[in-house]
């Protein structure tokens, strides 16, 4: 717990990055220090973009040994924990929306031997699945509507992030907290500042200019909200 409080960990999401150079996105964005890569996996009908099956995941495992977390925006996620279990990936991440059996899910990626994380859409409120905290290694607080990269970063995420701090911290329990959608130099801080420890960026790593650069401020900018977050406490 102590070791995730003290660093933040970013997490480039591949969707964003150039796909015909998908090894050289990979390498970059490991070389300048990210700490995990997050993949979209979508169906089409959870959300209603399509995106990354379980060989494109196992062609990304073949170019970096980063965590890998799994962020499956799809129906019926049970079907498809094996596979993108064993192509390598480290954290399946389920919606809470996509499922009335999220022990099951647990229970499953327990057998497989991975990590597992559940994701919230901004329309679900966090006290839902504050009851699954325990047995979580991550939970996702979206702060955009899923589906798509390069949305504006919606500000009502802060006091959820922020309620999932608290009861993340009231029970003791070790989870990362992550935030997915619009996280840039700009909105990192007040993330950090409200208990994430884990930033999913996709368009702010990869969209312009170097990704050196990039994971370089917003490095920065975590740690200023990091920072921040110690001198309020
Ligand atoms: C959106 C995805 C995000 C997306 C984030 O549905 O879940 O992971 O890649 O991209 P940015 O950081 O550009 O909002
Ligand atoms: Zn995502």
């Amino acid at each position: 717990m102590a070791e995730r409080r003290n660093r933040v960990h970013l997490a480039p999401s591949l969707l964003s990055a150039d796909l015909a150079e998908l090894g050289r996105s990979i390498e970059e964005a490991e070389r300048a220090g990210a700490d995990a890569f997050h993949v979209d996996v979508m169906d089409g009908h959870f959300v209603p973009n399509i995106t990354f099956g379980a060989s494109w995941l196992a062609a990304v495992r073949r170019r970096t040994r980063l965590p890998l977390d799994i962020h499956l925006m799809i129906d019926s996620p049970m079907k498809y924990f094996e596979s993108y279990a064993r192509a390598g990936g480290t954290t399946l991440v389920f919606h809470a929306e996509a499922t009335s059996e999220p022990r099951a899910l647990i229970r499953r990626a327990r057998e497989l031997g991975v990590g597992i994380g559940v994701a919230i859409r901004p329309d679900t409120p966090v006290d839902q699945v504050e009851p699954l905290f325990g047995e979580l290694d991550e939970i996702i607080v979206m702060s955009v509507y899923p589906g798509f990269s390069g949305q504006k970063f919606l500000p009502e995420a802060l006091p959820r992030i922020a309620a999932a701090r608290a009861a993340i911290d009231r029970a003791g329990w070790d989870l990362e907290l992550a935030v997915d959608g619009g996280v840039t130099v700009a909105t990192a801080p007040p993330c950090v500042v409200a208990g994430a420890t884990f930033l999913v960026c996709g368009n702010s790593v990869y969209a312009d200019g170097s990704v050196s650069r990039n994971l370089a401020d917003l490095r920065d900018a975590a740690e200023r909200g990091r920072r921040e977050r110690h001198e309020v406490r």
